[in-house]
């Protein structure tokens, strides 16, 4: 998709998971990733991945930019940016990735972004469909007979 036909807030979420590429700590996989999360009501968050000497520690970059976010009392999104160095194929988020998005929403835009700013749409029904949710632990709770 051209960058040209996206919305200006859109066009500043790809620009941001790529500047939040730079600061991705990760001495031990060697695999920079950034992200930015787009909140309802127009702010964003980035994030990088933050790796750690004990590799269970690590955090993913999507992960660390909706922390964040949460962190500053925003909790509707409606879209993510994902960037790797990754020129031939695109980053896909991660499973727990997929499951943290869904947590906060079930059909957020997902932007899977390359270095030079090409990038694909897809949305997390697609890459994470019949997932398990919020509303589904509350019914099972409800319908717990004792
Ligand atoms: N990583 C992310 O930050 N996001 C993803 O969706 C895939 C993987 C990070 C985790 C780890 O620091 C490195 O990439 C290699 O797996």
């Amino acid at each position: 998709m051209s960058v040209s036909a996206e919305s200006e807030s859109i066009k500043k979420l790809l620009t941001e998971a790529l500047e939040a590429l730079k600061h991705s700590y990760c001495p031990y996989s060697h695999f920079p990733v950034g992200a930015a999360v787009l909140t309802i009501d127009g702010h964003i968050y980035r994030g990088c991945n933050v790796e750690n000497a004990a590799y269970s520690g690590s955090i993913c970059a999507e992960r660390t930019a909706i922390v964040k976010a949460v962190s500053d009392g925003h909790k509707q999104f409606t879209a993510i940016a994902v960037s790797s160095k990754m020129s031939s194929q695109l980053i896909v988020p991660c499973g727990l990735c997929r499951q943290f998005m869904r947590e906060f929403s079930s059909d957020l835009a997902i932007y899977l972004v390359r270095p030079d700013g090409t990038y694909e749409r897809t949305s997390l029904d697609v890459l994470f469909p019949k997932s398990f949710g919020p509303q589904d632990l509350q019914e099972g709770v409800e319908n717990l007979v004792i």
